[in-house]
């Protein structure tokens, strides 16, 4: 007999559990809900009760107990949820002829929204851990391996890892799911953490390639540079050797011919400045030159067109240098 009893109890009792457990009606912080009353007729009285406590109590029209609420048509509404909320609710209603008209019980759990997580690589094991998200009993993982889900439901994943491969985890609540971003996990060769070796979406050896092609790249490129600056100074220096040469050889011509007194002496040109003193003298010069080079002599007289006006040594060597490279044929008979 007492057996049976016990047995009836038992089961009365499990059965209750699994109502209140079932009954949990998950709801996101933020949300609102609203129970209700669940009776068509004008209300009388008005009572609502949370845990089996009163919370509000309405007779005639006007609130006489209980916090403020918000309460349409009997009916009562809450906003801008919190776990403070969190409990069972049930309505009264009088209606005039005295009666109660209960309302249904509806048990609410006001969960927050998950935070997006985040895939963590220890390569020692090497474990996957996710990560990012606030711990809560409720809270489920799932495990993505190339998109596809892996069997379990744990926080961490390993440590036989299938490698290389793109993981991901989701974390879960009752009232929402976040996935991580995807993230590429090669542990061997026991590299520390994420390898800082390869490129996103590239392979150690396809790295190591792209990084050599860059760098080879980079050094022609140098080398190609070295040797145009190179070989445009050389160029240089042997326009300036020429037109030393140049001027010694006038210079000795200069004088050979003209005796000492002639109004052309009056200026042997010294080394330091040559722009001037050559193109003076070059007004004065007899046609005769004693090599075909010397057409190419600096400083154009003032009148021909083409010439500049005999100015700074720094233009020199353009004018010199256009010369050498075009020797003139206009001025010659102008000359003679
Ligand atoms: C909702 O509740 C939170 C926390 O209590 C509060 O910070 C926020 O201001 C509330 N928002 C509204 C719209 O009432
Ligand atoms: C990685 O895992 C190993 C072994 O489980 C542990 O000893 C170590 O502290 C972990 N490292 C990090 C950075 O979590």
């Amino acid at each position: 007999m007492s057996c049976k009893r016990l047995l009836f109890a038992l089961l009365i009792a499990t059965s209750l559990l699994l109502e209140v457990q079932q009954a949990c009606e998950y709801l996101q912080s933020g949300t609102s809900t609203t129970f209700n009353i669940g009776y068509p007729g004008p209300i009388k009285e008005l009572i609502w009760r949370r845990k089996s406590e009163m919370i509000f109590r309405m007779k005639g029209g006007k609130q006489v107990e209980g916090q403020v609420l918000e309460i349409i048509g009997g009916s009562l509404k809450l906003s801008n949820l919190t776990a403070s909320h969190d409990g069972t609710y049930e309505g009264e209603a009088f209606g005039n002829d005295g009666k109660s008209h209960k309302s249904e019980k509806r048990t609410i759990c006001v969960m927050d929204k998950v935070t997006k997580p985040k895939v963590l690589v220890n390569c020692t094991g090497p474990t996957l851990t996710c990560s990012g998200v606030t711990l809560s009993p409720t809270l489920t993982f799932t495990w993505q391996q190339n998109r596809k889900e892996v069997p379990g439901t744990a926080r961490t994943l390993g440590p036989k890892l299938k490698q290389p491969s793109r993981y991901s985890c989701t974390a879960k609540n009752q009232v929402s799911k976040e996935t991580s971003a995807e993230i590429e996990v090669d542990c061997r060769g026991n590299n520390p953490g994420q390898s800082l070796w390869t490129l996103p979406g590239f392979e150690f050896w396809t790295t190591v390639l792209i990084l050599a092609g860059g760098g080879t790249l980079l050094l022609v490129l140098f080398v190609v540079i070295v040797v145009c600056i190179c070989r445009r100074q050389r160029h240089e220096l042997n326009l300036q050797r020429e037109e030393e040469e140049l001027r010694l050889a006038n210079l000795t011509h200069c004088q050979q011919p003209h005796p000492p007194g002639h109004h052309s002496r009056q200026a042997p040109p010294p080394k330091g400045h040559p722009g001037q003193h050559g193109n003076m003298h070059s007004e004065d010069q007899p046609p005769a030159l004693p090599k075909p080079r010397g057409h190419n002599r600096p400083r154009p007289r003032p009148p021909h067109p083409q010439g500049p006006p005999p100015g700074p040594g720094a233009s020199a060597p353009t004018a010199q240098a256009q010369e050498g490279a075009t020797p003139r044929k206009g001025p010659r008979p102008q000359r003679s």
